[in-house]
């Protein structure tokens, strides 16, 4: 039982709101500048769910770990977030003009601009893990998300992801769950983890919510594309499959994607018993996941 004796449980809305308003301010106090690379920067991060932030301070809640290393490791993964969404927006990419609702970066900039915004969103997130702040576990987590992020991780899900638009042959299921593992999976994976990380604690229920947390989240954005509405997603809609791109969706259909998105759901949930009530708010974000709107 890894859960610190005093440990709480919170209500998720109220959790979420409160991670974004924490982070939100620790990246106007981290992240100042008025030049328009730092500009652009902060733009990026700005306006998210910021779901990994919270599963980084929550994971870190459940371990008792000091909360000024805690929005260290929070705004880093929204900075490695929000520069994977910066390039994955650019014409050679994606190619969209809405991100959140607003123009995104090589729109409201210009694409030179997004490109750079993204290079030091990624090399900031790793100036912050290095403060001193974040204790002896520092290289572990440094280490985790150089693997989450780069060749293996992120960057390897959106090579293949790129890679299917053009493929003979549709990838099939476990190709695709490779894929989304890596392109999203990766990332929630180190979130979800790196407060017992931090702690120096036993990981492997928190890594077992994320491996399941983190095929569900993709799964719900492919839904989320073909049935979503575009105002309400605050990005542009019905694309994944006009591109060819391999989804659950494409693969099984929305009721079988569905489906397995909630059983996945339920996977996360169980996987939380060790931390017993103190883990409600982490048992919400997974219901929040597969039943979200944007
Ligand atoms: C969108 O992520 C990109 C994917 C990995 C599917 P989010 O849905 O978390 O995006 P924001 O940060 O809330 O805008
Ligand atoms: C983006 O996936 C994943 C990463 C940026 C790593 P998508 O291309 O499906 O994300 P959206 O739909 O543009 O947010
Ligand atoms: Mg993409
Ligand atoms: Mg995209
Ligand atoms: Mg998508």
């Amino acid at each position: 039982m890894a859960a610190a004796a005093d440990a709480q449980s919170r209500p998720f809305a109220q959790a979420l709101k409160e991670a974004q308003s924490r982070i939100t301010a620790h990246m106007e106090a981290r992240l100042g500048g008025n030049d328009p690379l730092h500009a652009a920067m902060r733009y990026a991060i700005t306006g998210g769910k910021m779901l990994r932030g919270f599963l980084v301070l929550e994971s870190a809640r459940l371990h008792g770990v000091d909360d000024d290393a805690a929005l260290e490791a929070a705004l880093a993964i929204e900075c490695i977030h929000a520069y994977s969404l910066v390039h994955d927006d650019l014409p050679c990419m994606d190619d969209d003009d809405l991100r959140r609702g607003q123009p995104t970066v090589h729109k409201k900039w210009d694409e030179a601009m997004a490109v750079l915004a993204g290079d030091s969103l990624q090399t900031f997130a790793f100036e912050l893990l290095a403060d001193p702040k974040i204790g002896p576990h520092a290289l572990v987590l440094i280490r985790g998300l150089a693997q989450s992020s780069g060749k293996d991780g992120m960057v390897s899900g959106q090579m293949l992801d790129i890679a299917a638009e053009t493929a003979t042959t549709p990838l099939d299921l476990d190709q695709i769950t490779r894929l989304q593992n890596r392109k999203t999976g990766c990332l929630i994976s180190w979130s979800a983890t790196a407060g017992a990380v931090m702690a120096g604690a036993d990981e492997a229920p928190l890594r077992r919510y994320a491996d399941a947390l983190g095929l569900a989240f993709q799964i719900a954005d492919d839904i989320l594309d073909v049935e979503g509405d575009a105002a309400k997603v605050g990005k542009a809609v019905r694309k994944d499959a006009d591109a060819g791109k391999a989804t659950f969706v494409s693969l099984l259909g929305l009721d079988a994607a569905k489906d397995r998105a909630r059983t996945l759901m339920e996977q996360a949930c169980d996987a939380l018993s060790p931390y017993g009530s103190a883990a409600e708010a982490l048992k919400e974000a997974a219901r929040f996941v597969i039943s979200r709107d944007s």
